[in-house]
């Protein structure tokens, strides 16, 4: 984190001690959605997305209301960001505007640190192009734990898009902070060697039944199909060796939990068998987006008590 970022703001998982993770995710266990808690009355909570987001955006704004806050979104689409103004120029902007804390989403990884270091409010990493998305892990984490209790002796298998995913490296280094076993798996071309040394307890694989075999929790990654192309592995080779299926899925454990963070593509990474089944997590995983995302507003205001 920067030097002189404000108290309570989040940049990644990366810095981010494993107590302060826990305390975070026990305290997003006391929220509920569905229970307004005046903890952020009369703020102002501004959501700077540059970026197109349907979760992440929603589920901060309802957590941001339910806590009694005000929320404004400025979107990159219709602002001045469209007429060439700077980053920190908007960020001074929305500060002068009132805003007590900026969430934000940016196609280039370190600007919510490039805000953090300027402005004198808590700033919130909304997703940084593709550097990390802390409160994507948080809920994955409390996802995790509400299906499987505790971390310990775990092993996950992260499927798809790695090279390209910060949901991944933040789930990384979360998860690898409680000694969760990672197993990475996909195509050389989307899944590095290399991202094996991103923490400790990553191992990378080639194939799908090795990665599934003894697994706890399978996360899926979006795959683009644009990325594909020029690659060595085309799409229905992709499909052919990656995608999850029922079949597939036997050969993890029989209580293994399927995760993603969405966008799905229904017949690329998944099918609808998968997407809709009993081990489905994913919707689960989007609910829980609002008390982690309650979490992370109070404690950005120094209201995590
Ligand atoms: C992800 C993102 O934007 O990083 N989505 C999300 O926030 N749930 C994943 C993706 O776009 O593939």
């Amino acid at each position: 984190m920067p030097m002189n970022a404000a108290r309570g703001s989040l940049l990644g998982i990366e810095h981010l001690e494993a107590a302060e993770i826990l305390k975070i995710l026990k305290f997003a266990r006391r929220m509920n959605p569905d229970r307004p808690r005046p903890l952020l009355k009369g703020k102002r909570v501004l959501l700077l997305f540059y970026e197109a987001s349907t979760r992440t955006r929603s589920s901060f704004e309802i957590a941001a209301k339910t806590l009694g806050a005000h929320t404004v979104l400025v979107q990159a689409a219709g602002s001045s960001i469209e007429k060439g103004e700077s980053l920190l120029d908007t960020g001074y902007t929305v500060r002068a505007v009132g805003a007590d804390v900026i969430v934000i989403r940016h196609p280039n990884a370190g600007a919510p640190h490039v805000m953090a270091q300027h402005l004198d409010v808590p700033v919130i990493n909304a997703g940084d192009g593709l550097h990390e998305h802390p409160s994507q892990a948080l809920l994955d984490a409390y996802t995790i734990l509400r299906n499987k209790k505790s971390f310990k002796g775990l092993q996950i298998a992260i499927v798809g898009d790695i090279f390209h995913s910060r949901v991944a490296r933040s789930a990384c280094h979360l998860l690898s902070k409680f000694g969760v076993k990672i197993i990475l798996c996909g195509p050389e071309e989307l899944v590095p060697e290399v991202a094996a040394t991103l923490a400790p307890g990553i191992r990378v694989t080639r194939h799908i039944e090795d990665a599934l075999r003894g697994t706890d929790v399978v996360m899926l990654l979006r795959v683009q199909k644009e990325r594909l192309s020029g690659l060595k592995i085309d799409l229905p080779e992709y499909i052919a060796r990656y995608q999850m299926t029922p079949a597939r899925l036997k050969m993890a454990k029989k209580d293994a939990v399927v995760m993603h963070p969405g966008p799905i593509i229904r017949g690329l990474e998944l099918t609808s068998e998968i997407a809709d089944g009993a081990q489905s997590r994913i919707l689960e995983e989007v609910r829980n987006g609002v008390p982690t995302r309650m979490a992370i507003l109070a404690r950005a205001m120094g209201r995590m008590r």
